[in-house]
């Protein structure tokens, strides 16, 4: 048994068939299949922001492939190794294997590079002149794909689902694992390196409330997440947080501002807020650091100072800020985060072997 810290909940016995094979956006019955020509080369590629966990989830794929006699190679930084091979010593796609990837399981980060500027079908291309345009380089990378005979393998996060599906629509074979920090994908149970920055999280909540109640403070915590507040939700209640401020309830700061006042009036003269990146106050808004340019969403940040502010403003308390940013996102993966890595790559290479495309490979927990 074990339980799901993410749900708070006991959710039973967990057997590795429970990482199930299911569609980007289709329900688990509506899987989609190619003529099975026999595979023998498949590439893996990671984009978008890292996650921890992703060298546990190349790892796993590979041996899981390598078993199969298939051979295995990694494209670098999203799909920059294919479209910029000048670039790289290795020509922008090296071979994997079995030795390649050992001891690569605990580590952070992902060997092969990523971009978040590398979204095949909005693609950000420098033209002559030096401007910058969204151009649909798809058809060039998954030609290329084709030439050297890989089947593409990609994790992507919050793109995935409209790159998996699209890709598979224009004939390659393709099938990706949940990846982000966010946990902010339908169809699976969790992400993997989500439970990495909850534990990260949390871990700074516990210190910084020991230095905030010395200091009689408010303590304001900016954790990322983007417009969904699984991280701060988890680690705000997880690290004892005395207000959580997330994007999907829109916050009312006087409410917050008398909780600390009624803590201070009870003995208690300080407080901890965990603030999601992309909260925003009752008829304010979420606050940016960057607006979004071609290629590129738009990059969330400063809502933690604009609360810590308003909260001194109204209690008149001293008020810190503390934003843990990327620091979420690096290091080593959780036990949690390997374990499901590594069940996301090797579901992903049975995913293959069915002769499955366009689908996501993810934890469904069966109660
Ligand atoms: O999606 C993961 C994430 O870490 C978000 O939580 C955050 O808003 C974003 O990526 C930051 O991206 P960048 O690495 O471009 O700053």
């Amino acid at each position: 048994m074990i339980a799901d810290a993410t749900m708070g909940a006991t959710i039973g016995n967990y057997r590795p068939d429970q990482v199930a094979i299911m569609l980007a956006s289709k329900s688990i019955d509506e899987r989609a299949t190619m003529p099975s020509t026999p595979i023998r080369r498949i590439a893996i590629c990671t984009g978008g922001g890292d996650a921890p966990g992703l060298n546990a989830v190349i790892r796993a794929v590979v041996i899981a492939a390598v078993n199969r006699g298939w051979e295995c190679y990694g494209i670098r930084d999203g799909f920059n190794g294919i479209l910029f091979p000048e670039r790289y010593v290795d020509g922008g796609v090296l071979r994997l294997t079995r030795e390649r990837v050992h001891g690569i399981g605990h580590l952070g980060g992902t060997m092969l590079g990523t971009t978040n500027k590398g979204n095949p079908f909005h693609f950000p291309t420098r033209m002559p002149d030096g401007s910058v345009r969204d151009l649909d380089r798809s058809d060039e990378i998954l030609s290329t794909l084709a030439r050297k005979k890989l089947t593409p393998w990609c994790q992507w996060g919050r793109w995935f689902p409209d790159h998996c599906r699209r890709t598979a629509q224009k004939g390659l074979r393709v099938v990706g694992v949940p990846k982000t920090i966010d946990n902010d994908l339908d169809k699976t149970m969790t992400t993997f390196g989500f439970d990495t920055a909850v534990s990260f999280a949390t871990d700074c909540l516990d210190r910084l409330h020991s230095t905030a109640e010395s200091h009689h403070r408010l303590m304001v915590v900016e954790v990322m997440g983007r417009y969904a507040g699984w991280i701060a939700l988890h680690s705000g209640i997880a690290g004892n947080a005395h207000a959580i401020l997330l994007p999907e309830i829109p916050s009312d700061l006087d409410i917050v501002a008398s909780h600390i006042l009624a803590r201070e009036a009870q003995g208690h003269p300080y407080s901890v807020v965990v603030v999601a990146e992309g909260a925003a106050p009752r008829n304010g808004h979420t606050e940016l650091l960057a607006p979004a340019e071609i290629g590129h969403a738009e990059r969330l940040g400063g809502m933690g100072e604009h609360v810590a502010k308003a909260l001194q403003e109204r209690t008149g308390k001293d008020a810190r800020v503390v934003v843990l940013g990327h620091l979420l996102r690096g290091g080593s993966p959780t036990a949690f985060d390997r374990l499901a890595a590594l069940r996301f790559g090797a579901a992903a290479v049975r995913a293959l072997d069915e002769g499955l495309t366009g689908v996501m490979v993810a934890l469904a927990f069966q109660m």
